[in-house]
């Protein structure tokens, strides 16, 4: 039987359920890349407006190297690919590649098609460093069609199903080679505001029944889905948003990391149990990412 690829809820069957899902293990460890050569040069995204050369280098390390500090401290190991040089976006390693399991439990390296030319080297320093980590290659179809890896595809937390976002950096054609390629059922998920870009800036997977979504940026079939298979919906409003709430990151599923902006969601998440640990990525969201997407999850 071919993966399939579902754009809406009524794809999905009445007798669907997430729990039918095979389930899958959660990733050890992130790998991360130093802010080195990091810089906002242009405006690839809105956030990035009226940003370039306004980047504080030292206050950049600083902010880096504590979130690094929060990651270990949630429990993952942190690798660490090498920054490349001309490579000013690298610390956002979420999006060259997409890392996961197949349905063999091999590690599989997807490499992307970065929208900007200037991103598209990161995707070989990404996968030849999978590569040398044992990680299986697997190359997708149709080189034209954008995909900007675990930045828009995110893995159901300790399920073996992609949540997949399209519309502005990565085409939903991608996604049915996607299925193919990982052996894994794909929701694809229409987003619609161009501030929130990729996935993973309005949506986040907490745990296997909770999410942290911000509904205005993903069109209407794709929050039924989301409705339909997480229990615990957590809506954020515009400022949180904007806040990077939903870039936040967590492992398994106990601890979340947030930026301290993202306040109010930090508290509810505190108030539902979680861990909360609060960092600055002050000098990161200058260029429209935060948490989640400055490490990518290693398998
Ligand atoms: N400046 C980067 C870009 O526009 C930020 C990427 C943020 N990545 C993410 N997955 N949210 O490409």
């Amino acid at each position: 039987m071919r993966p399939s690829v579902y754009s809406d809820d009524s794809e999905l069957g009445s007798g669907w359920r997430i729990t039918d899902v095979a389930s899958m293990r959660a990733p050890r460890g992130v790998v991360m890349c130093a802010p080195t050569h990091y810089d906002v040069v242009d405006v690839k995204n809105p956030f990035m407006e009226g940003q370039a050369g306004k980047i504080d280098r030292r206050s950049a390390l600083r902010q880096w190297q504590d979130l690094r500090r929060a990651f270990a401290r949630a429990g993952a190991t942190v690798f660490e690919v090498p920054a490349a040089a001309g490579c000013e976006d690298m610390v956002f390693c979420a999006n060259p590649v997409l890392l996961g399991l197949d349905d063999r439990g091999a590690t599989t390296c997807i490499p992307g098609r970065m929208t900007y030319p200037s991103r598209q080297p990161e995707v070989a320093a990404l996968t030849a460093w999978s590569l040398a980590r044992g990680y299986r290659i697997v190359e997708l179809p149709a080189p034209e069609t954008k995909f900007e890896g675990g930045g828009d595809a995110l893995w159901h937390p300790g399920r073996r199903l992609l949540w997949g976002g399209h519309g502005w950096r990565t085409g939903a054609e991608i996604y049915p080679a996607l299925a193919e390629a990982l052996r894994a059922p794909v929701i694809a998920i229409e987003l619609v505001d161009p501030r929130y870009y990729h996935l993973d800036t309005c949506l986040c997977l907490l745990d296997e029944r909770t999410a942290l979504v911000y509904p205005p940026a993903i069109a209407e079939s794709g929050l039924r889905m989301i409705r339909r298979c997480f229990d615990r919906v957590l809506e954020v409003d515009a400022a949180e948003a904007g806040a990077f709430a939903c870039n936040a990151a967590t492992f398994s599923g106990g601890t979340v990391i947030i930026d301290a902006r993202a306040a109010s969601t930090a508290d509810r998440l505190r108030s539902l149990g979680y861990t909360v640990i609060e960092v600055d990525t002050g000098e990161f969201i200058k260029s429209g990412g935060s948490v989640y997407c400055m490490k990518n999850a290693v398998y």
